[in-house]
């Protein structure tokens, strides 16, 4: 019989490959491969061409009874959840240590335990005593939910089994929990797996919502395995700066709603607060003008969002290489924007380091960002302040055309609501509204002129 072959799973991102190496060919990463049980070969024992059962095929157009959402008790997490969690929905909140997951969970369950749901926490990073002082700082020490610390699986799901199932589960965190069933320590691809699995299929038998919380690696994927991603049902990230007091929760992926749907926290002395209203957030409040400020007014699913894009310029008189530093944008757009700013419009940045930052941590990924950069860029680097009373959104092609965006009249409804009068941005007829005056910019050159123009 042939010998089976040797496995090799990369810790990081769940590839597989036969034979050992220091880097994962698919990852990058470095020292994640690690040996696994071999594969049998499946389809040589079985002859899968007899014996199965037969499946029935359904119809699409069945009535089936509406989904029920429950409400987390907190109006920021159901909106980012797209109404509230699913029965038997298995949800994995990704995001930086110290962000404030535990937190945010803590207060959703002990909400949910005080409206009549049963609700059970397991903690398998903080001991009891922890969890105990945090509930007690958020002042949820006596909500009626039960919490334990604890990492086996199966002990968890013994415990599950012996009595009703609960409305909500969390598992604090996936990569703390271990399988007896399965090699390797806690946290390894495997391990993450296989608990993942025992756990999701329990919420999907006993209709409970779980949630698992992800580690996050430095490069803001959820640490271990991406095939967790697969598995779940939502994935959301909650996101924010650590020195700033603004947390973002986003949806990235979900089978029962909308995608794009944020929820807006600030945390506090008593915890995360909800941020009903937040497009000011992320306006710095402004004085004066200052060169390579303008004012983006961003969507977030069907929200709007301001945001300060600061841009910063400094002309190098060596011939050292120049920095581009980003913060909160995409560093290959700047390079983009950069080059096309070069080729379409004379502009030179190549001898000036080029430094980028959007204000109050936010992060964007709205593509109708590039003209609000582009129009800080050109201000910093003409050294000329934009109109205070204006905001630019627009997406920039390659050829240097501003390309039209989708809700032009919401994101400027908002920005005439805050004070704005002015909004530049692709033609676009339907765009205009009463209250702004609208500027239309058909190409990249278009705008220098606009901020350059009049020397
Ligand atoms: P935590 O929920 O433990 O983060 P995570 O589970 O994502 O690792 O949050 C920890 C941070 O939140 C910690 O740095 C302190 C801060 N915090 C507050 O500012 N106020 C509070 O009421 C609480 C509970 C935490
Ligand atoms: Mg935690």
């Amino acid at each position: 019989m042939a010998k089976p072959k040797r496995r090799y799973v990369c810790q990081a991102c769940g590839s597989v490959t036969h034979r050992w190496q220091g880097q994962c060919a698919d990852c990058g990463e470095w020292n994640t491969l690690a040996e696994e049980a071999p594969e049998t070969v499946f389809s040589a024992k079985h002859d899968l061409s007899g014996g199965g059962r037969r499946i029935e095929f359904e119809p699409l157009d069945k009535p089936g009874a509406p989904l029920q959402r429950r409400s987390t008790g907190i109006a920021e997490f159901d909106r980012a959840l797209g109404g509230g969690l699913v029965p038997g929905s298995a949800i994995l909140m990704g995001g930086d240590p110290g962000i404030g997951k535990s937190t945010l969970l803590l207060q959703a369950a002990a909400s949910i335990a005080k409206s009549g749901g049963e609700v059970v926490y397991v903690s398998g990073e903080e001991a009891a005593g922890q969890v105990r002082m945090r509930a007690d700082r958020l002042g949820l020490a006596g909500a009626p939910l039960r919490f334990a610390a604890a990492t086996s699986v199966r002990d968890i799901l013994t415990t599950l089994g012996g009595m009703d199932a609960p409305a909500l589960l969390v598992i604090d965190s996936i990569q703390t929990m271990h399988s007896d069933q399965i090699e390797g320590a806690p946290g390894t691809v495997s391990q993450v797996r296989g608990c993942a699995f025992e756990l999701i299929r329990y919420a999907k038998e006993n209709g409970c919502a779980l949630v698992l919380v992800g580690h996050v690696t430095k490069d803001g994927n959820i640490a271990g395995p991406r095939v967790l991603e697969h598995m779940v049902d939502v994935v959301m990230s909650f996101e924010g700066e650590r020195s700033h007091q603004y947390r973002i929760l986003r949806s990235i992926k979900n089978r029962f709603g909308p995608v794009d749907e944020i929820g807006v926290f600030a945390m506090a002395g008593a915890g995360l607060e909800e941020v009903g209203n937040p497009s000011m957030l992320f306006l710095s409040g402004r004085e004066n003008p200052v060169p390579g400020s303008a004012v983006f007014p961003a969507m977030e699913g069907t929200r709007p969002v301001l945001v300060e894009i600061q841009a910063l310029i400094v002309r190098l008189a060596s011939g050292a290489t120049p920095r581009r530093a980003v913060v909160g944008w995409d560093s290959g757009r700047l390079s983009m924007l950069l080059a096309v700013l070069e080729a379409r419009c004379g502009l030179s940045f190549s001898t000036a380091e080029v430094y980028l930052n959007v204000a109050g941590g936010y992060r964007l990924a709205d593509p109708a960002a590039d003209l609000a950069v582009a129009a800080a860029l050109i201000s910093a680097l003409g050294d000329k302040p934009l109109p205070d009373s204006s905001v630019w959104f627009g997406e920039v092609s390659l050829a240097g055309e501003i390309r039209p965006v989708a809700h032009g009249s919401i994101r400027q409804r908002e920005s005439a609501k805050l004070g704005f009068r002015t909004a530049c941005g692709p033609p676009d007829g339907s765009a205009g509204i009463k209250e702004m005056r609208y500027s239309e910019l058909t190409l990249l050159p278009n705008l220098v002129d606009r901020i350059l123009g009049g020397e």
